[in-house]
C-alpha cells in the first residue's frame, strides 16, 4: 500500500466518523525544497483590505519557513490566468488563489492540478473546478447582519426606504452578501415594511461606480432615501461621496464590511452608520498555515464543505462582527486591527 493511499483511507475513515471533509493535501508532486514556495494570485491591491490580506499572509507564512510569491491582476480575468501560469512555471508548491472572477479562474485550478499542484481558494470561491481547500468569512452572515442592522432601525409605523448597492457580479461573495441581505429584507419587504427605491451592482466594487449608483439613485428619488445598504466599505464610501454633494451624509444610514480605517473614521464622524469587521488576520494566518501544510503534502482537516457547482469543497469558515460607534473600540480597536490614534484622531480622548 503507498503512502498516498494510507492517507485516502484515513481521510475517508475521518469523514465517516466525524462528517468533517479531508482535503487531498499534496497532490502528486512533493516539494523537494527546503522551504515552501507558496504562490499568492491577488484579484487586485488597490483596496485596503487586500494589502493588509497579503502582508499577513506573506509574514505567517515566513514564520513558518515557506516563501511567497505575489502577483496581483488588476482587475482583469485574463491577467490573472497568466499570473498563475507564471507561478505554476516558477515551481510553486501550492497555490492561493484571490479569484477577481470566481468561474473564470476554474482553468487556473485546472493548470495547476495539471502540473501537481494544489489550490486553496482565498476567501472568495471559484467555482466549478475541484479544489483542495476553501478558507473565508460566513458570507451570508455578512449580508444577514448589514441587513438586520437596517430592519431593527425601522421607526415603528413608517416604511424604510431603501437604495442597495450590490458588489461585483462576478465576485460569488457579492452573490452571498445579496442572499443574506434578501433573506431579512424579503419578508420586510413583502409587508410593507421597507421599499428598495434603487439597487444596482458596483462593477468590480469600485468606489467610482457606487457614487454612479448612488447619484443615479438620488436623482430617481430625491431627498427622500433612509438608508443605503452598501455591500462593503469601499462602495459605502463613493455612496457617501455623492450624499456629502447633497448634503445628504449624516441623515442618511450607511452599512458596510471590512473596517477599513477610511470607513471607521466615517464611523466616528457619523457620515456612515455601520461596518463589519472581518478578522482578516485570522483569516490570512489560517490560510497561510493551510497553504504550508498543502506544499508540504500534509493532509488538512476541515469542518464544513461548499458545493462549487463541481465538487464538495473542503471549507474552513471564520466569524464575523458587526461594529458600530458603540463597540468600535471594543471590537477593530481592541483586537489590534485599527489604532485608537488612527480611527479617533483629534476626537481620541
Ligand atoms: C470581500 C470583501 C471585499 C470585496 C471587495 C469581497 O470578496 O469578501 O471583504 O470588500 O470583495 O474587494
Amino acid at each position: 500500500m503507498t503512502s498516498r493511499t494510507v492517507l485516502v483511507l484515513v481521510s475517508c475513515l475521518l469523514s465517516v466518523i466525524t462528517g468533517w471533509v479531508v482535503a487531498r493535501g499534496g497532490g502528486a508532486r512533493q516539494t523537494a525544497r527546503e522551504r515552501p514556495l507558496i504562490g499568492l494570485s491577488m484579484d487586485t491591491l488597490k483596496e485596503e483590505r487586500w494589502q493588509v490580506d497579503r502582508d499577513l499572509f506573506i509574514e505567517r507564512a515566513a514564520a513558518l519557513g515557506a516563501d511567497v510569491v505575489v502577483q496581483s491582476a488588476n482587475s482583469d480575468d485574463t491577467r490573472q490566468l497568466t499570473d498563475v501560469q507564471s507561478l505554476i512555471t516558477q515551481g510553486v508548491d501550492a497555490l492561493v488563489i484571490i479569484p477577481h472572477n470566481g468561474a473564470a479562474m476554474a482553468r487556473a485550478v485546472e493548470l495547476a492540478h495539471q502540473a501537481g499542484i494544489p489550490v486553496l481558494s482565498y476567501d472568495r470561491l471559484i467555482t466549478g473546478a475541484d479544489l483542495d481547500l476553501y478558507i473565508t468569512f460566513d458570507n451570508e452572515a455578512v449580508g444577514e447582519q448589514q441587513a438586520q442592522f437596517l430592519a431593527d432601525r425601522i421607526k415603528a409605523g413608517s416604511k424604510l426606504k431603501l437604495v442597495r448597492i450590490y458588489g461585483s457580479k462576478t465576485d460569488n461573495n457579492a452573490v452571498l452578501f445579496k442572499r443574506g441581505q434578501d433573506r431579512v429584507l424579503e419578508p420586510l419587504i413583502a409587508q410593507g415594511k421597507v421599499e428598495v427605491l434603487f439597487e444596482d451592482w458596483a462593477a468590480d466594487w469600485k468606489p467610482e461606480n457606487a457614487k454612479k449608483i448612488m447619484n443615479a439613485a438620488i436623482t430617481r428619488a430625491g431627498q427622500g432615501i433612509d438608508a443605503v445598504l452598501a455591500s462593503n466599505d469601499g462602495t459605502a464610501g463613493g455612496a457617501i461621496q455623492a450624499l456629502i454633494e447633497e448634503g445628504l451624509a449624516g441623515k442618511v444610514m450607511v452599512t458596510g464590511q471590512d473596517a477599513d480605517l477610511a470607513a471607521c473614521q466615517r464611523i466616528v464622524r457619523g457620515t456612515q452608520t455601520m461596518t463589519i469587521y472581518k478578522p482578516i488576520a485570522e483569516l490570512a494566518n489560517r490560510a497561510a498555515d493551510a497553504a504550508v501544510k498543502l506544499a508540504r503534502g500534509r493532509p488538512l482537516i476541515a469542518r464544513d464543505g461548499i458545493n462549487n457547482g463541481s465538487a464538495e469543497v473542503p471549507t474552513i469558515l471564520l466569524d464575523i462582527t458587526a461594529v458600530t460607534r458603540e463597540n468600535l473600540r471594543e471590537t477593530v480597536v481592541a483586537d489590534g486591527f485599527r489604532a485608537e490614534a488612527d480611527v479617533y484622531g483629534a476626537e481620541s480622548p
